[in-house]
């Protein structure tokens, strides 16, 4: 019961206490992940670059400094309506200045043209996505070809989690992402450990070919 309201939070944080409390732990939780995912993106300054599932937005934090190019910029879709309001008060300037432009949407359905996309990051994010294929495939369809794609996780914490019911059936598995992303137009996808400030996870990257 509360591993399955922990669950819900962490898939779709909503404006509750509960939702508040998940928005500061992956605040102070994932900081390292979200600031590496963005790392191991090479982003340069001219890039169109998309979150999936920002969150709060400390990833979009990282990220903006990187676009500075005039045609660069950042892009996020997040289902949920809380975070996309706590992100977009975070990013505001960057809002107004055009240079960020936040969705509250799924990465099943995004409001992006085809190829329009060089880089894409995630973090802790694709094991709440109704279906792995439908949201890879999306995310294929808006990038360029050979366009990175990266994911960071923290697979033990993850593995724990769904030891105690928290994350939804088997799509956390780093393997089941992997075949999705395989069966769906990507290639070059591997699985690298990775180590930044004491702290060990999981990345995932992945080449658009099309
Ligand atoms: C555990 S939180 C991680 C947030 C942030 N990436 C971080 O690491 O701090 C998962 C986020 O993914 C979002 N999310 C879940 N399913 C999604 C979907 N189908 N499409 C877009 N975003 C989704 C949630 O709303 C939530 O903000």
């Amino acid at each position: 019961m509360l591993a399955n309201k922990l669950g819900q939070q962490l898939g779709r944080p909503t404006k509750s206490v509960a939702g508040w409390m998940v928005n500061k732990f992956i605040g102070w939780h994932n900081k390292v992940l979200e600031e590496n995912a963005v790392r191991l993106c090479a982003i340069q300054p001219d890039d169109t670059v998309l979150e999936v599932g920002y969150g709060p937005g400390l990833g979009l934090e990282a990220a903006v400094p990187l676009v500075a190019g005039s045609r660069g910029k950042l892009i996020g879709v997040d289902y949920s309506e809380y975070m996309y309001k706590v992100a977009s008060k975070r990013m505001k300037d960057h809002i107004s200045s055009g240079k960020v432009t936040l969705y509250h949407g799924n990465v099943v359905a995004m409001p992006l043209p085809d190829g329009s996309v060089d880089k894409v990051f995630h973090c802790n994010c694709y094991y709440f996505w109704p279906e792995l294929r439908a949201g890879t495939s999306e995310i294929h369809r808006v990038m360029k070809p050979g366009g990175l794609m990266v994911t960071t996780l923290t697979l033990h914490r993850v593995a724990y989690l769904a030891s105690k019911g928290v994350m939804p059936g088997e799509n956390w598995r780093p393997e089941a992402f992997i075949e999705a992303l395989l069966a769906t137009g990507f290639t070059d996808v591997r699985l690298e450990d990775k180590t930044d400030k004491g702290t060990t996870f999981q990345a995932i990257f992945a080449t658009a070919s099309k």
